[in-house]
């Protein structure tokens, strides 16, 4: 009898809680979606029918409000759908909106501690630490890794081209590509994807973007419920990958330390911050004072997982915008003569050799690129909101802990930004607060520039060794898992060799 009176307080308490949750929005008296138990908005993606990034998309496509309250899950968070908004939220008003509220448990987990997850002064301070790694003069001196790499790619793709026309899966591709260049730029340690398909990084890759339920269940969560990801291991990254990553930063640094061997690459910034405490803006400056362990400044726990977040962070979205303006290319045969004629003139200036300086040159390229991140965002930004924020133009106030989402999907393809917004168009007209394909403001994206190289090399190395051509007229179809735009089949065209 006791049982049952106690059983039917529980669910009482829980009906009354979820009650409570899921009139949140509605007590505010703003625009919200209708909540669906248990996975609030997000019942597509429970279902598998959409990815993360797809399911906030169809958020932003259903309303036409400036901001509008969501349920993620059990959640509540708001979807800004006013690109004006957006960026002053990212920018001028970044001081209340600092944090990701992503997962992050410093003093338990300092693996999961990254740039990505910091938060507040600890995040500011590693941000100031670590910018120097990126300048375009680092940038410079460490493109001959890429070249190095876009040589294997190459090497690959003459060898694979058995017959007159051979239809390549260029993300397949460009994953190999990007895997070695962020392996070989970050960690020091060089792999050869396209011999050795197996190796650890790129079964890591496989992993994080894997198909089956727990990888979604883990992707999502991250943004989703990260008190709970403190409480469940398994929602956080698996122990294989954490533990392969830590003893390969681990063998990396102490034998760099113990022999003074200097790299240009970020594990040997990462080394010169944990020795120094700051990176040297001296960018031929690259050697390391060692330092007693009690004397660093930074753990090789931290250490490996700025390193991990980089390679997360860099390698799909560098694979992905290479296979995706590629595709888009075959697809307009016009762009692609226009880009080819350039790349061709471009490299004869430079006795037909790839150079930093080549790339820079290429102008159009760069519009197509840009174009390309527009059409194929890396699909949503989120924030917490860390102070109450009253909404310009509006009585509505932002409590302080309120998750926020930017839909960069819904911006880049809302026709009243960007007319006819499926149209690949590399003369459009960028320059409006919707466009934020790197973020905005002082969390946007640190490494951007290496990202736009790297691509940039693959696409060339393509476009001027090999005539590529689309098999059929379509858009490309986004796979229902990951958070990022995942190519359903891949991303598919046909190669042939120039002048045959
Ligand atoms: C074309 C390639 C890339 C794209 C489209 C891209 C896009 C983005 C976006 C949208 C963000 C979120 C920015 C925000 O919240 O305002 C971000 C953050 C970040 N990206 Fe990238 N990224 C690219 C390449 C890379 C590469 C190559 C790396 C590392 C090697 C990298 C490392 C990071 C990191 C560490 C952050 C978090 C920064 C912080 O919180 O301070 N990204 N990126």
């Amino acid at each position: 009898m006791i049982l049952y009176f106690l059983l039917s307080l529980l669910v009482g308490f829980i009906v009354y809680l979820t009650w409570r949750t899921y009139t949140y929005w509605e007590d505010k008296g703003i625009p919200y979606d209708k909540p669906h138990l248990p996975f609030g908005s997000l019942e597509s993606l429970a279902k598998q029918e959409r990815s993360f990034g797809m399911a906030i998309y169809d958020l932003y496509e259903k309303y036409q409000t400036r901001f509008v309250g969501i349920y993620l899950c059990f959640r509540p968070a708001i979807l800004i759908r006013d690109a004006q908004l957006c960026k002053d939220i990212l920018t001028k008003d970044f001081a209340s909106f600092h944090d990701r509220g992503v997962y992050v448990d410093e003093k338990n987990d300092p693996f999961s501690a990254n740039l990505f997850t910091c938060e507040g002064q600890n995040w500011k301070s590693l941000r100031n630490k670590l910018t120097p790694s990126f300048s375009s003069g680092k940038l410079k001196l460490m493109f001959p890794i890429i070249l190095e790499t876009s040589k294997k790619m190459k090497t690959y793709l003459l060898d694979n081209l058995q017959d007159k026309n051979h239809i390549f899966d260029i993300k397949d591709i460009n994953n190999r590509y990007a895997i070695d260049i962020v392996a070989s730029v970050i960690f020091g340690v060089e792999v050869d994807s396209f011999k050795d398909p197996d190796n650890m990084f790129r079964q890591a890759t496989i992993n994080i973007n894997s198909k089956s339920i727990i990888g979604n269940i883990r992707a999502a969560s991250s943004f989703l419920c990260p008190g709970l990801a403190k409480l469940f291991t398994t929602l956080r990254i698996p122990d294989k990958m954490t533990n392969f990553i830590k003893k390969m930063v681990k063998d990396v640094v102490e034998y760099r330390e113990k022999n003074n061997y200097v790299r240009k690459d970020l594990m040997q910034m990462l080394i010169q911050l944990r020795n120094s405490g700051t990176i040297n803006a001296d960018d031929n400056n690259w050697a390391v004072q060692n330092v007693p362990e009690n004397l660093k400044s930074m753990s090789l726990d931290k250490i490996s997982g700025q390193g991990f977040i980089f390679f997360v962070a860099g390698f799909d979205t560098t694979s992905s915008l290479a296979s995706f303006c590629i595709y888009e290319l075959a697809q307009n045969p016009d762009i692609m003569q226009e880009v080819v004629k350039e790349i061709d003139e471009v490299l004869k200036n430079y006795n037909g050799e790839i150079t930093y300086e080549a790339i820079s040159d290429m102008k159009f390229l760069e519009k197509c690129v840009m174009e390309t991140l527009r059409k194929f965002p890396f699909p949503l930004l989120n924030r917490m909101c860390t102070v109450d924020y009253k909404v310009p133009e509006s009585s509505f106030t932002i409590k302080k802990g309120t998750p926020i989402i930017i839909s960069i999907m819904g911006l880049h393809r809302d026709p009243e930004y960007f007319p006819d917004p499926l149209k690949f168009d590399p003369n459009r007209d960028l320059n409006t607060p919707a466009y934020m394909p790197f973020g905005d403001g002082p969390r946007n994206c640190i490494a951007y520039r290496l990202g736009k190289v790297s691509a940039k090399v693959s696409i060339v190395t393509m476009l001027s060794q090999f005539k590529i051509e689309c098999i059929e007229k379509k858009e490309i179809e986004i796979d229902n898992h990951s958070v990022p735009l995942v190519p359903k089949g891949g991303v598919n065209v046909r190669f042939s060799r120039k002048g045959s």
